[in-house]
C-alpha cells in the first residue's frame, strides 16, 4: 500500500490545504494528514481544536485520515511506513524553506521522498495565517475555509 504524509500546522485547515488533499489522495492508497503540535509556534487554535477542524473536513474523504506527530516528520513517516511526505508549492516564495525542510528530510531518512503539489491558481494567495488576520479584522473568509472553520474563526475573534 502506497502511503504519503501531508504534515503541517493546519491553523486553521484552509480550502488550499483541502486542493493539495484531493490532489494527493488521487496518487497514494492512503494520505494522513498529520497535524504537528508545534507549540513553539503559538497556534490560534489548540491541537485539539486543529483536529476537529480536520475531522469534520479532510476526514469525511475517502482514503484520508487524521493524525498528529511529534517530534520528527521522518520518525513519524517511519513509523507510518510511509514512502513520501507531500508539501503544496504556491509561489516561488515558499520554495527556498520547503527546499531547505526536503533536503533536510531525506539527509535524516534517505528513503523519505517530498513531493510538492501545486493547488488551484485562485488558491495561490491562500494561507492560514492570511485566513486569521482577514478573520481578526473583521472580514469575511467563508470563501477561503470550510464553513465550520469560518464559524470557528468567528467565535475566536467575534
Ligand atoms: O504548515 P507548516 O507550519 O508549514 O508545517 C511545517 C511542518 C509541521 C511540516 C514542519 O515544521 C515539520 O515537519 N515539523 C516537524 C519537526 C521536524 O521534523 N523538523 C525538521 C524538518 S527539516
Amino acid at each position: 500500500m502506497r502511503c504519503a504524509i501531508y504534515p503541517g500546522s493546519f491553523d486553521p485547515i484552509t480550502n488550499g490545504h483541502l486542493d493539495v488533499i484531493e490532489r494527493a489522495r488521487k496518487l497514494f492508497d492512503e494520505v494522513v494528514v498529520a497535524v504537528a503540535h508545534n507549540d513553539e509556534k503559538q497556534p490560534l487554535f489548540s491541537l485539539k481544536d486543529r483536529l476537529d477542524l480536520l475531522r469534520q473536513t479532510a476526514g469525511k474523504i475517502d482514503n484520508v485520515r487524521i493524525a498528529e506527530f511529534e517530534g520528527l516528520l521522518v520518525e513519524f513517516a517511519r513509523k507510518e511506513e510511509a514512502g513520501a511526505v507531500i508539501r503544496g508549492l504556491r509561489a516561488v516564495s515558499d520554495f527556498e524553506f520547503e527546499f531547505q525542510m526536503a533536503l533536510m528530510n531525506r539527509k535524516l531518512d534517505t528513503s523519505v521522498e517530498t513531493i510538492f503539489l501545486m493547488p488551484k491558481e485562485e488558491y495561490t494567495y491562500l494561507s492560514s495565517r492570511i485566513v486569521k488576520e482577514i478573520a481578526r479584522l473583521g472580514g469575511d473568509v467563508s470563501g477561503f475555509v470550510p464553513a465550520c472553520v469560518a464559524k470557528a474563526l468567528s467565535t475566536k475573534f467575534g
